[in-house]
C-alpha cells in the first residue's frame, strides 16, 4: 500500500487500509444476518460509488436476500430548487419489502434524506441504511444512518469506490486530502 497518492493536482494520505475496511465490514454483515434473519431483504446498492462496500458486504452476508443496484443522478435546477433529484434504475416493486440502501459516503445527508423519502412513497415494509463512511459534522440535515462503516472528520476522501473526479474508485485503501 502507498502511504501517499497523487491523483491529478491533489495529494492524498491513506487514512484507513484496506484490512481494517474488510474487518468492519465483515462485522457489519453479521449484524445484518441477524437483524435480518427470516426477512429475506433488497439490497439496493447505490452506483457508482457503493459498489466496493457492496461487493465487501455482500460476501459476508449469509441471509436469504436480493441484491440490486440503483443511481441518483442530481442536476441544478433553478435558482430556488437547488439541486434536483433523480431516482433511476429501480426496477423492483419494493411494496411490503425490507429494504437497505447500501451507499458509499452521507456527507451533507442530502442524497441519503432524498432516496429514503423517495423509496419511502413506495411503501416498503420498512427501509434502513448503510453507510461505510459517515461525516457527522457536514450534515446540513438530521440523518442517521442505520449502519455504519467508519465515522471521519468533513474532509474529502477517494479510494474504495469514491472518486476525485472519478479517478481513485479502485484504490484498495480509504485516503484523505493532505491539507
Ligand atoms: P451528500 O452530500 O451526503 O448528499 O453526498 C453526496 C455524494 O457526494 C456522495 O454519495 C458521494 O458520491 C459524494 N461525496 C461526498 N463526500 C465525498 C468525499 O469525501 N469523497 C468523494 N465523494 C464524496
Amino acid at each position: 500500500m502507498m502511504q501517499e497518492i497523487q491523483i491529478k493536482d491533489k495529494i492524498f494520505r491513506v487514512m484507513i487500509e484496506a484490512e481494517k475496511i474488510q474487518s468492519r465490514i465483515n462485522f457489519l454483515a453479521s449484524q445484518i444476518n441477524e437483524d435480518y434473519k427470516d426477512k429475506k431483504p433488497l439490497f439496493l446498492g447505490v452506483l457508482n460509488g457503493a459498489f466496493l462496500f457492496a461487493a465487501g458486504l455482500f460476501k459476508g452476508i449469509n441471509i436469504e436476500c436480493e441484491i440490486s443496484f440503483i443511481r441518483v443522478k442530481s442536476y441544478s435546477g433553478t435558482e430556488s430548487t437547488g439541486q434536483v433529484k433523480n431516482l433511476i434504475g429501480l426496477n423492483e416493486n419494493i411494496q411490503g419489502r425490507h429494504i437497505i440502501v447500501i451507499e458509499d459516503i452521507v456527507d451533507t445527508g442530502d442524497t441519503a434524506r432524498y432516496l429514503v423519502d423517495e423509496l419511502k412513497k413506495q411503501h416498503p415494509a420498512s427501509v434502513k441504511f448503510a453507510t461505510m463512511l459517515f461525516k457527522p459534522k457536514a450534515l446540513k440535515q438530521p440523518f442517521n444512518p442505520d449502519y455504519i462503516g467508519f465515522e471521519i472528520e468533513p474532509e474529502f476522501v477517494v479510494g474504495y469506490g469514491l472518486d476525485y473526479d472519478e479517478l481513485g474508485r479502485n484504490l484498495n485503501d480509504i485516503y484523505v486530502l493532505k491539507k
